[in-house]
């Protein structure tokens, strides 16, 4: 009873949707188990590019069964929006094949304000969120407020929890946050308007994923963001309000820990980040706009949620070691080492520098305040000249491109089972 996992190693943006469209293939289930539609996950499968922020991209496989666990939060509209999307593409979306658990935390565009009011309150010091209500859906988790999709199939109730809660940040947003007023009565009626599309996929999902499993047959579970990104074990605070880690998974799934095979880390050759934090191996100017790209194509390093321009810079592997600490990889995938041809040397960092002395190992949780005192150690590997788009066999590389690889592997412990050398789902070296 397989259960494989897909993680971001990083700060997101890592290519997961590569990884996942691999695993998919071979997996009966596919599930997402944190966050919400803040993630954006691209799969480019011939001329045909999908970018889902919510659905679990695995589901463009026909054999496979989507899953949307309790340890996300749910934006009705996108979601409602990603299924007639995926209809158009002619993706199979009904409820015998998508099923979303009843403890899904739900956002409501009430949210998305406070998100937006409360991340301007912070002046100097925001984190650059999504804007998409992710934090403020949490805390009404938290603080056991929220509203959770099973309520939807007791309208009654639903309808006066809808209610209260926008009458309630309606409240915040006036009177402390000094923001116009909601249109409580129209913002009720227009998202209770979403009920009867989305009420035929709520259900209790762990007899289906315990099931499959017991059948014997593979789960995917399907991270979103990355692991610096986590609220506990990222690079608090700016991070998001979700486990991004291997261990979101059980909750975020109510599974045990028995069945897993794999933890499989995505990592891209270099690093990137979008919204703000402590970052530091970041590049700017010339060198970062090679490795950003233009935007002129999908899979350059602008966001596929919000459009802005990711921050760029060389691999760290301090925080790639500490992601394997948090995580337990078994494996990495290394995504976008195309990307790197043309440089003659690459920089890679090994270590930092803080307070006059040298770690090679972080000595704390993350934590950006700290992180942002450390300066990097490089390491600089010879470059490469050769375009590696058409390479598809591990010899296909040139030395330096392999050397490159081993090196990750090295520092890491880890084997790169997979290198992705291109956008396309058939650009991938797979190693034996
Ligand atoms: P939030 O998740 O919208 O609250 O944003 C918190 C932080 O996480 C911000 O720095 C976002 O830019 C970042 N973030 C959230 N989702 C993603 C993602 O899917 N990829 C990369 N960064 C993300």
């Amino acid at each position: 009873m397989p259960l494989d996992i897909v993680i971001g190693a990083q700060w997101g943006d890592e290519g997961k949707g590569r990884a996942v469209d691999l695993l998919a293939e071979k997996s009966d289930l596919v599930a997402r188990f944190n966050g919400g539609d803040n993630a954006g996950h691209t799969v480019t499968v011939g001329k045909k590019i999908y970018k889902l922020h919510l659905i679990p991209s695995g589901i463009i496989h026909p054999n496979t069964l989507g899953v949307m666990g309790s340890g996300m939060v749910l934006n009705p509209q996108t979601l409602v929006e990603e299924i007639s999307m995926l209809r158009e593409a002619a993706v199979a979306i009904n409820p015998e094949r998508l099923w979303i658990s009843d403890a899904v935390q739900l956002i409501t565009p009430a949210h998305r304000l406070l998100d937006h009011a409360q991340d301007a309150a912070l002046g100097k010091a925001q984190i650059g969120t999504t804007g998409r209500g992710i934090g403020p859906a949490y805390v009404d988790k938290a603080s056991r407020r929220g509203l959770r999709a099973g309520e939807i199939l007791e309208p009654d109730f639903f309808a006066s929890h809808v209610r209260a809660h926008f009458d309630e940040v309606n409240h915040l947003l006036k009177d402390w946050y000094h923001q116009p007023g909601l249109d409580v009565d129209a913002l009720v009626k227009e998202y209770l308007g979403f009920n009867e599309q989305i009420s035929p996929y709520i259900r209790r999902i762990g007899p289906l994923v315990q099931g499959t499993l017991n059948e014997g047959k593979t789960v995917l579970a399907e991270g979103a963001q990355g692991t610096l990104l986590d609220v506990e074990q990222g690079t608090y605070p700016y991070v998001t309000s979700s486990c991004t880690t291997s261990a979101g998974v059980f909750s975020g799934l109510g599974l045990g820990v028995q069945s897993v095979r794999k933890v499989m880390g995505v990592v891209k050759a270099f690093q990137t980040r979008v919204g703000a934090g402590p970052f530091p191996t970041e590049l700017e100017g010339e060198l970062a706009n090679f490795l950003r790209g233009t935007g002129a194509n999908p899979w350059d390093e602008y966001g596929t949620t919000t459009g802005r321009p990711r921050r760029v810079g060389w691999l760290d592997l301090m925080l790639l070691r500490y992601a394997h600490e948090v995580n337990g990889f078994s494996e990495l995938f290394l995504t976008k080492l195309d990307v790197l041809s043309g440089l003659s040397g690459i920089p890679v960092c090994v270590a930092y520098q803080r307070g006059g002395r040298k770690i090679d190992v972080l000595d704390f949780s993350g934590d950006a305040r700290l992180l942002s005192r450390c300066t990097p150690v490089y390491e600089t590997l010879p470059g490469w000249q050769e375009d590696l788009r058409e390479c598809r066999n591990w010899e296909d590389l040139p030395t330096a491109a392999q050397t490159y690889v081993q090196y990750i592997e090295k520092q890491t412990g880890l084997p790169v089972q997979n290198i992705s050398v291109g956008p396309e789902r058939s650009a991938l070296i797979t190693r034996s």
